[in-house]
Parts: structure tokens; sequence; C-alpha cells
């Protein structure tokens, strides 16, 4: 199975934009992780799909992986396609036709995942699992980087990798040296880190840190 790490570009200098992409590229992280809020789905807002296109730009060979909490995305699968998305990752507490929005991000030829906040019970997304490329578990309340890791939300990923033994399987939130390896654990195999990587001074270092951690765990 492979492990991948996605800096989560919520956590970046917002005025050098471009140039904490490439530095997220350049760190040798697998994807860019790519935030986008509504303050219906959570009491924030962060950007949208023009961001998504500045990094296409400006690291047009990094991939976009595209989290959407929203309570409509089915109102912007398009323009997250067009504007580069690689990978579309929808809640499954959206307020819409889940099974359509996925037939939808599938037919543009965009990978499909389906997400779930920590108070959603797993049994949720099970619907899904035949429909979908990814879960993505978050491991905080959405809508803020920089969070403390719930580490209960593991035991739904655990649940989720009896189902699914080949599944891709994502946790987002509080991700971090500790927490990373735990995740790995408990089954997930991708790993998004926002804080954690963008405070770092040497990226590259904590990204190679964090696999030979993971590559320890899982022998
Ligand atoms: C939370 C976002 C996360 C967040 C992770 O609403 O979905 O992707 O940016 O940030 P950290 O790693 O700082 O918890
Ligand atoms: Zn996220």
């Amino acid at each position: 199975m492979k492990f991948e790490i996605l800096p989560s570009l919520l956590a970046a200098d917002f005025s050098r934009l471009g140039e904490e992409i490439i530095r997220a590229e350049n760190s040798g992280a697998d994807a860019l992780h790519l935030d986008i809020m509504d303050p219906h789905f959570v009491p924030n807002i962060s950007f949208g799909p023009d961001v998504v296109a500045v990094s296409k730009k400006v690291a047009p060979h990094f991939y976009r992986n595209v989290h959407l909490m929203m309570s409509r995305p089915d109102l912007f699968i398009e323009k997250f396609v067009n504007a580069g998305a690689q990978t579309i990752q929808v809640h499954v507490e959206a307020d819409c036709d889940l099974h359509q929005v996925l037939s939808k991000i599938g037919s543009l030829g965009v990978k499909r995942a389906i997400a779930l906040n920590p108070e959603t019970p797993v049994e949720r997304v099970f619907e899904f699992l035949g429909e979908v490329d990814e879960v993505l578990v978050m491991t905080v309340h959405p809508g803020y980087g920089g969070q403390k890791f719930i580490g209960e939300c593991l035991e739904k990923v655990t649940a989720i990798r009896s189902l699914k033994p080949e599944l891709d399987i994502m946790i987002d939130g509080g991700g971090n040296a500790e927490t990373i390896p735990l995740s790995a654990k408990a089954g997930a195999n991708m790993f998004v880190a926002g804080s954690y990587l963008f405070a770092q001074s040497n990226m590259t270092e904590a990204v190679a840190n964090l696999r030979s951690a993971i590559g320890e765990l899982v022998k």
C-alpha cells in the first residue's frame, strides 16, 4: 500500500502563497491539500477555485487534493475541476444528493472521496464505499488549522480498513510526528499535515522523518 503525505495550504503564509506552494512541492510531499470552506458548513471561510488555479499555475505537477467543506458542493464541482482539482472530497454531512455528486466527479475524470466529521458515525459512509476512491476521516472539527488531534476518530479508520483493505484512507487535522504514525497503525495510508509542516524551517526533513516513522511502524 502506498503512503502519502499532504501539506495543507491553509497553514501557509498567504502573503507568499506561490513560494509556499513551491516549498511544499520541493519538500518531497506527495500532494497539496486545499481546504475549501463555506460559512454554512463550518464557522469560517477560506478560499475558492482561484487558489486551486494558482497552485496549478505555479506547480503544475504537484497533485491537487481538494477538500470541500461545503453544504452544497454539488453547485461547485465543475468550477473546481476547471481550476485543476485532481481529487475532490465531499462531506457525507453535506446537503445534497451525494451519490449524484460522486458520480459527477468521476464522470469528469477526477478522483472521488467521501469525508466525515468527528461526530458522524462511521456507518454513514458505508453506503458510499463502493463509489469512492478514498475516504477522508476528519481528526479535528473542520474549520480551522492548528487544532488538537481527536484520537477517538481512529476507530473509524480501523473500521473502514477492515471492510476495505485496498481503499485509500486519509486522516485530516492535527497531523504531526506523533499522530501520523498512530494513524498509520490504525489503518490510514494518507496523511494531511498543515500547521505542523508549514511551521518547519526544513519541510523536506520533516516529510522524510514522517515517511521513515510510518515505514518503521508498518514493516
Ligand atoms: C480543517 C482542515 C484541515 C486543516 C489541517 O478544517 O480540513 O485540512 O488545514 O490543519 P492542521 O494540520 O493544522 O490541523
Ligand atoms: Zn482538509
